[in-house]
């Protein structure tokens, strides 16, 4: 298993390099990221390469057992470039360009920029494909911005449109531009739908997809010289976990694997749920374990810092990604900078360079990793429940949530949350996914839904499959129009309801309903649906009147499976746990472990064996009853029953039988 720190040798003096490289082998670290912005070092000017710097510094890090991911360093252009290419930095919605001095400021649709970029990778590629402690690539850094709205990419934008219309009748059609006079008779005509609030929002989906490829194309120049010239090397990208710029199933498509990016440490230490779902959305763009590229090593910030990881934090976060399936980990970043704009993003070293705590405790995470990676050697997540997470869905609703404040992630957060509290794993998967081999099938917010996937969702059920789907299920189709029928559309007989009529629950105006047996009472807020269960069972009861004919949760038996709809947004976390436990008893789907408040369990499994992880997220001692029975590895204990842990604790238990 690769551990170890990204590390920034230009940043350091020479002298420094094998104090450093020492202290890393000393702390078990194999591995480090690096030349990520150094684009200027390595092309001080246009066409003269110089790797002088990294090379000595390779061979620092070889001499101590490190290997080395190198990085294309397009993510800061050099000064040169910028005054040498005005038009390389990307231009804003006021028709300025970016001033040069930050980073990720290009435009995608500059011919210099992007012959200049194929250039340095060509350059490195070439010469790092045989240095033998390199292993592997990482495209630029953390892909997304910027948005360029120069001339140029206004007419990349036209002709994507035209590849994918084909007519502008076509066009008209998909974008509705019947309404308020919008009609378009040349491509050149149309503008950037830059205002996501007033503009087409047919065009504004458009537009989020077109900077998605872009993008993505951008990538794909660079991993086609890095693959043809480093064919020995693996190839990955330092994704942003629950990002919802760019579309990360097709970021991910060109790599080898998905790395990502997880800085979990803000605010008061609490229950790291967004951690653990954005694990699962990067295990899920390639249906594969991935890496940490960057992980929180101290206070993090850029004018200010946030809280310090305490003690035992470092380790339990490394801890919860490797129990989704993480089989790299590296630390943001080795030593906290003395210069520029992250000088407060801390590392496991601080300014003074020392070896303190944070290092001692990555260095015992370190060790630890070495020890379990050869009983982890192929393992994954097994997950029984398949979750599905579209960015179509994600854009439509951040063009018009509907009603305030919905998200996609949100509304997976509200079933996801309660599946962690359960100790139940699950796979986020996009749609168009062959969800056969999963009993339980989530698909939350799921707005955009083109009729052919509709109908793999109705023969899913059919065919055995447990589905839930809930509010604004299919309001819209792939262009964003809202779909011609009466929700939830094409799939009301697969539901068994008909909802003629909804509404948004804000300013105070809650209602209140019943669910479950114990007839316990719930708030709704945000939104409900009024839900008329045609054949299908009402599972719960609106306390306000004018709603009482009406089912905030349904479910319907259908073919050889079971289809549930949830029409309403409630408040308390209670009510998802409870739905949730229905719909696992109905999927037959059993918890991982029972669990305390705070403490998640996850299970890794292959062909070696299965491990339960189980991961102590709270500063407070907590104490689990093992569903099993086997040796914890990091102990070598053998345990059953009971078992306890500290603060931030975490135990590997190799389960036997
Ligand atoms: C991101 C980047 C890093 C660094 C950190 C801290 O994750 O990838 O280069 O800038 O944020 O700001
Ligand atoms: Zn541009």
């Amino acid at each position: 298993m690769y551990v170890g720190a990204d590390y920034y040798p230009e940043h350091w003096n020479r002298e420094r390099w094998p104090i450093d490289a020492g202290l890393m082998k000393k702390a078990g670290f194999n591995v480090v990221r690096l030349a990520e912005f150094a684009w200027v070092n390595m092309e001080p000017q246009e066409g003269s390469y110089d790797f002088e710097l990294f090379d000595e510094a390779l061979s620092v890090l070889h001499a101590n057992g490190i290997s080395a991911i190198m990085c294309t360093p397009t993510a800061v252009m050099p000064a040169w470039l910028a005054s040498k290419y005005p038009e390389a930095l990307a231009m804003k919605g006021d028709g300025t360009r970016h001033v040069w001095g930050v980073r990720k400021d290009n435009c995608y649709c500059c011919d210099d920029y992007n012959r200049l970029s194929e250039a340095v990778t060509r350059a490195m590629a070439e010469h790092f494909a045989d240095v033998p402690n390199v292993i592997g690539w990482q495209t630029d850094n953390e892909f997304g911005a910027p948005t360029c709205m120069c001339d140029k990419c206004l007419a990349q934008f036209q002709a994507w449109l035209k590849d994918k219309y084909g007519s502008l009748d076509s066009l008209n059609a998909a974008w509705g531009t019947h309404f308020w006079g919008h009609r378009i008779k040349e491509w050149s005509e149309i503008p950037f739908p830059a205002d996501s609030n007033a503009h087409n929002p047919s065009a504004c989906l458009d537009w989020k997809r077109f900077h998605s490829w872009l993008v993505v194309e951008f990538q794909r120049d660079q991993v086609k010289i890095l693959r043809r010239m480093c064919p020995k090397h693996f190839i990955t990208h330092n994704f942003m976990g629950l990002f919802s710029g760019l579309d990360y199933y097709d970021l991910a498509s060109d790599l080898d694997f998905v790395s990502w990016d997880n800085y979990p440490v803000w605010g008061k230490p609490g229950i790291r749920y967004d951690a653990s779902l954005g694990a699962d959305v990067m295990r899920g763009l390639k249906g594969k374990n991935f890496w940490i590229m960057e992980q929180t090593a101290g206070p993090s910030g850029w004018g200010t810092f946030g809280r310090n990881p305490r003690p035992g934090e470092i380790r339990s976060i490394t801890y919860q990604q490797l129990a989704h399936g993480s089989d790299g980990q590296v630390w943001f970043r080795w030593r906290t900078c003395t210069a520029g704009r992250e000088q407060y993003w801390h590392g496991l070293l601080g300014h003074d360079g020392e070896p303190l705590r944070r290092y001692r405790e990555a260095a015992q995470t370190a060790s630890e990793l070495h020890k379990l990676a050869p009983h982890l050697a192929g393992t994954k997540v097994r997950a029984e429940i398949a979750i599905i997470y579209d960015y179509d869905s994600i854009w439509s609703l951040e063009i018009q949530p509907g009603y305030p404040e919905n998200s996609v992630v949100k509304a997976i957060g509200r079933y996801y949350g309660a599946l962690f509290r359960s100790g139940v794993a699950a796979d986020i998967v996009p749609p168009g996914t062959d969800l056969s081999k999963y009993r339980l099938v989530l698909a939350p917010a799921f707005h955009v839904v083109p009729d052919a996937v509709a109908d793999s969702l109705d023969e899913y059920v059919k065919s055995g499959g447990i589905l839930l789907t809930d509010c604004r299920f299919a309001v819209k189709d792939e262009n964003n129009l809202c779909h011609e029928r009466t929700l939830p559309g094409k799939l009301s007989d697969t539901f068994g309801i008909r909802i003629e009529e909804y509404e948004s629950v804000d300013g105070g105006a809650a209602y209140h309903l019943s669910y479950g047996a114990e007839g316990k009472e719930f708030t709704v807020e945000g939104y409900t649906d009024w839900v008329t269960a045609m054949d299908a069972e009402s599972m719960g009861k609106f306390y306000d009147g004018h709603l009482s004919s009406f089912a905030p949760v349904t479910r319907h038996g259908v073919g050889k499976g079971v289809a549930w709809y949830c029409g309403v947004v409630v408040t308390e976390e209670e009510f998802y746990d409870n739905l949730v436990r229905d719909l696992l008893r109905e999927a037959g789907i059993e918890p991982v472990a029972d669990l305390p408040n705070g403490v998640e369990a996850t299970m890794r499994e292959g062909e070696v064996g299965r491990f339960l992880f189980i991961v102590n997220h709270l500063d407070m001692a907590a104490s689990v009853s093992l569903p099993c029975q086997g040796t914890e590895l990091l102990t070598d204990k053998h345990v059953a029953g009971e078992i306890s842990l500290a603060g931030f604790g975490v135990a590997v238990v190799r389960v036997e039988g």
